[in-house]
């Protein structure tokens, strides 16, 4: 590692009341275009996934697709988008979750996680774990093995990564 993980955690901006007051935001756009720090992160990224052995990397819409697919060149598997509902063109297989208020919807082009498959999950932030479970759960519907989910940055109060390990899904992330 070049760079510590204190200088990349201060990367990372916070905007307060994004996107409604008493939301405190972490921004990685700072940290994704910062050259040193966007290199750091996916090395520490791959790091954690690479002993895995994945076949494929899946990353939730959207910041997790830029992340995602930095990973998934870097260990030289394919990337898979977890979408939201209605984003994707081809025939898709689609879990609900639940939200403060209201559900949504997260989908994934059918066929494009094989049955069996091994999957490294991959986002910016978990905050609840409320996204991240419901798209491990959707990766497992199709039968495939959901090794790790992993994210550049844990809200810990929250307790999302702690909601994922009572789901049985290993978790962790470089910034905390
Ligand atoms: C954020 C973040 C995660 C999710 C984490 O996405 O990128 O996907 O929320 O929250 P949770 O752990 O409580 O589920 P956001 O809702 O901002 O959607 P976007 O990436 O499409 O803007
Ligand atoms: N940043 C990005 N996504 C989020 C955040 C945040 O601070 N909180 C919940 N989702």
């Amino acid at each position: 590692a070049k760079m510590s993980a204190d200088s990349l955690a201060a990367l990372v901006r916070t905007i307060p009341d994004f996107p409604k007051p008493g939301i405190q935001f972490r921004d990685i756009t700072t940290l994704l275009a910062d050259a040193a720090g966007l290199a750091e992160l996916v090395e520490r990224m791959a790091a954690a996934a690479r002993p895995l052995d994945p076949a494929f990397i899946a990353g939730i819409e959207a910041r997790g697709f830029i992340l995602g697919a930095a990973l998934a060149h870097a260990l030289g598997v394919g990337f898979v988008p977890v979408r939201k509902k209605g984003k994707l063109p081809g025939k898709t297989v689609g879990i609900d979750y639940v939200l403060e208020y209201g559900t949504d919807r997260l989908e994934l082009h059918e066929g494009q996680i094989p049955d069996g498959a091994r999957v490294v999950l991959v986002d910016d932030l978990i905050a609840t774990g409320g996204t991240a479970l419901a798209a491990a759960q959707l990766i497992r519907e199709q039968g495939a093995t959901v090794l790790m989910a992993l994210f550049a940055i844990d809200l810990p109060d929250l307790g999302g990564m702690a909601a994922l390990e009572a789901d049985g899904v290993a978790s962790a992330a470089i910034i905390a």
